[in-house]
């Protein structure tokens, strides 16, 4: 009897199906650093003279005892300078707030708007979480693939782009939506992407915000309330008041 429930507990689990059946998506990102010729910590980063004045206006604003919450915004600020994020500049952010490098790798490794290998002139950021995606981020992200000839996480030869597929960046209502650095472009058909790409090619930089003719998150077919003037101070007061 007990030799017979044996078989049948194996047999049940050599059978066991998992519910989950949504496939597993790896971030584009690094997790972990691997020295490579132009990233390594014998490349030193420094920031420049300009950078300087603003590392120090940044940890003025932090009082005494709390100078690491400066981290993040003086790794942007390095990002920003380099393009993106070398192991040395890690270094250089534990250097100037006195901390180990452990504690900046774990800030910089967590992030994903860190970017810890060279990336491109233009990181086009596709957005494909759920209302994006109901709303044709496929089409958006085949575009870009197409266009510049790479896939998520990969840099272009010329250096010029990067594509990387991230989750939501709170523009649900102009979905579906790319991030191109710091420029939202909105409301997006395949049609507007393939320009925004060609303008950017040609250095220029197009328009951000909704390419579907609104002026930012209204209903597209227009108001549906708070249709009126508005009545002004003192509405709704009783005359004696
Ligand atoms: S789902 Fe794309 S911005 Fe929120």
């Amino acid at each position: 009897m007990l030799a017979s429930s044996k078989v049948l507990l194996q047999s049940t689990l050599r059978n066991f199906r998992g519910i989950c059946s949504t496939s597993i998506r790896m971030s584009d990102n690094l997790f972990v650093h691997r020295d490579t010729p132009e990233d390594n910590p014998s490349i030193p980063f420094e920031f420049t003279e300009e950078n300087k004045k603003r590392v120090s206006a940044i940890l003025n604003i932090y009082p005494e005892g709390h100078k690491r919450g400066a981290m993040i915004p003086l790794l942007d600020l390095a990002q920003r300078q380099h393009g993106w994020l070398p192991i040395s500049a890690m270094h250089k952010v534990a250097d100037i707030l006195g901390l180990p490098n452990m504690r900046v790798y774990e800030v910089a490794t967590f992030y994903t708007m860190f970017m810890r290998k060279p990336t491109g002139t233009y990181h086009i950021q596709v957005c494909t979480t759920t209302p994006c995606w109901l709303r044709g981020s496929d089409e958006v992200m085949n575009v870009c693939k197409k266009k510049l000839g790479i896939s998520p996480g990969e840099t272009t030869k010329d250096g010029k782009f990067t594509i990387s597929e991230v989750e939501c960046l709170g523009a649900c209502v102009n979905a579906p939506m790319v991030a191109v650095n710091d420029d939202y472009y909105e409301d997006l058909t395949a049609k507007d992407t393939e320009e925004i790409l060609d303008d950017l090619k040609q250095g220029k930089v197009p328009r951000p915000g909704p390419r579907n003719g609104r002026f930012a998150s209204e209903p597209a077919g227009g108001l549906t309330s708070l249709t009126e003037d508005p009545k002004g101070p003192g509405f709704g007061l009783q005359a004696g008041l």
